[in-house]
C-alpha cells in the first residue's frame, strides 16, 4: 500500500515537471500556454509558486516520455495520466491534451493530481478537466492552494475560501495568500476540517451568480456544526475574485471585502426572506430553515446572538425562535 501509494507520488512529481518543461521550453508551450497566462496576468512569481504548466497538443507526448524513462502504463493509468480504453492494444493516451496545467497539492507540498483548462471555450468540451479519484487523490478531503496558503492562514487567523484555481493564484498575485479553493463543489465535512486545523474563522467569496450563492448555501450548515465562524462576500454578478481583484486592485479588493462581508447566518435569513416575498407560508418554512441552522452552531452564547439578530430580520417573537430551537435541540441530543 504505501509502496504503490509512493509510486503514484513519484510519477505525479514527474508529470508536474513534464508540464512546466513543455510551458517554458516548447515553441508550443510558449506560443499557447505561456501567452495564455500572460494574457492573465499571471506573473512568473505565481506561475513558479503554484508550478504552472501545460500539455501538448497531442495524443501521447507524455506517456511516450513516460515510458521511454521507464514508468510503466500501469501507474501512469493509477495516476490518472493515461487513459487505456480495454481491450485496446496499444498503451494507450494522454488525460491532459493541449491545455494549461493546474497542479493540485497536499497540504505537505505533493502533487496529487492536476486541473486542466482548455485555452478557449466552447461549449463542445468542459472547460476544465481534473484527475480522477487515485490512490493519493481523493477530491472531496483536498483544497486547492492548501500548501500554499497554509502558513498565511495560520498568521492571520483567517481563510478564504474561493470557487476556483484562477482566484486562488491571482489573490496571491495581489498580495493575499490565505485563501483556498473548493474547486467548483460544494463543500465537504473533511475540506471543512481542513481548514478547522489552522484557523476557525472563515470568508467564502464565491461567484456572483446564482450558482455560487445556491453552493455557498449548501456548505453553511456543515461548517455551523464545525463551529467555525463563517462570513460571506458576494461578488457583483458575472465577477469571482480573479476578475474583480484584477478589475479594481489589490487595495480596492480588500475594502470591498471589509464592507461587503456578512455573518452567514443573516445572509441565509436575508436570502430566504428574499425569495418568499409575502407569502406566509413561506415566511413560516424560513423561520424554521433558519432555526435549523442556528441550532447546528456548537456555542450556546453565539446561538442566542443569532436568535436575536434573525428575530428582529424576520420580525417574529425571539422567545418562540428559541423555544422552537430548544426543541430541535433536545431532537438532536
Ligand atoms: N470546475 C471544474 N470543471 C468544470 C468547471 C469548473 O472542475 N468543467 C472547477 C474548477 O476547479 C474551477 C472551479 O470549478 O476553477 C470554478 O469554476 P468557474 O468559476 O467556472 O471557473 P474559474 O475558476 O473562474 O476559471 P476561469 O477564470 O479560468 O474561467
Ligand atoms: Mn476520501
Ligand atoms: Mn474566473
Ligand atoms: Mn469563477
Ligand atoms: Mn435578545
Amino acid at each position: 500500500r504505501q509502496n504503490a501509494r509512493e509510486s503514484l507520488y513519484i510519477i505525479l512529481n514527474f508529470a508536474k515537471n513534464h508540464y512546466q518543461h513543455q510551458l517554458y521550453n516548447t515553441e508550443e508551450g510558449q506560443a499557447v500556454g505561456l501567452s495564455y497566462f500572460q494574457e492573465r496576468g499571471f506573473s512568473e512569481g505565481v506561475r513558479k509558486k503554484f508550478e504552472l504548466g501545460y500539455s501538448l497538443d497531442n495524443w501521447d507526448a507524455f506517456t511516450r516520455e513516460a515510458l521511454e524513462k521507464g514508468y510503466s502504463a500501469e501507474v501512469l493509468e493509477k495516476a490518472g495520466l493515461l487513459i487505456h480504453k480495454e481491450g485496446s492494444k496499444t498503451a494507450g493516451y494522454d488525460r491532459f491534451r493541449g491545455r494549461v496545467i493546474f497542479p493540485i497539492h497536499n497540504v505537505a507540498g505533493k502533487t496529487i493530481a492536476f486541473g486542466a483548462r482548455i485555452l478557449k471555450t466552447d461549449k463542445s468540451q468542459p472547460k476544465y478537466l481534473n484527475s480522477p479519484e487515485t490512490e493519493v487523490y481523493h477530491k472531496s478531503d483536498i483544497l486547492y492552494g492548501i500548501f500554499q496558503a497554509k502558513n498565511a492562514i495560520r498568521q492571520q487567523e483567517h481563510c478564504y475560501l474561493v470557487e476556483g484555481y484562477t482566484d486562488v493564484i491571482s489573490l496571491h498575485q495581489a498580495g493575499i495568500e490565505n485563501v483556498v479553493a473548493s474547486s467548483g463543489t460544494s463543500l465537504t465535512v473533511e475540506q471543512i476540517r481542513l481548514i478547522a486545523r489552522f484557523t476557525p474563522n472563515i470568508t467564502i467569496l464565491y461567484d456572483g451568480d446564482i450558482a455560487g450563492i445556491k453552493a455557498a448555501l449548501r456548505g453553511l450548515d456543515l461548517v455551523l456544526e464545525e463551529g467555525l465562524n463563517v462570513n460571506i462576500v458576494l461578488f457583483p454578478d458575472g465577477d469571482d475574485p480573479d476578475s474583480y481583484v484584477r478589475k479594481v486592485g489589490a487595495e480596492a479588493f480588500k475594502n470591498y471585502i471589509k464592507v461587503s462581508a456578512q455573518d452567514f447566518i443573516t445572509f441565509k435569513t436575508q436570502t430566504l426572506l428574499q425569495d418568499a416575498g409575502n407569502d406566509p407560508f413561506r415566511l413560516a418554512a424560513v423561520i424554521g430553515e433558519v432555526v435549523n441552522s442556528i441550532v447546528k452552531i456548537p456555542d450556546a452564547i453565539k446561538r442566542q446572538v443569532f436568535f436575536h439578530r434573525t428575530a428582529e430580520m424576520m420580525k417574529v417573537d425571539e422567545q418562540m425562535l428559541i423555544s422552537e430551537g430548544n426543541k430541535l435541540l433536545r431532537k438532536l441530543h
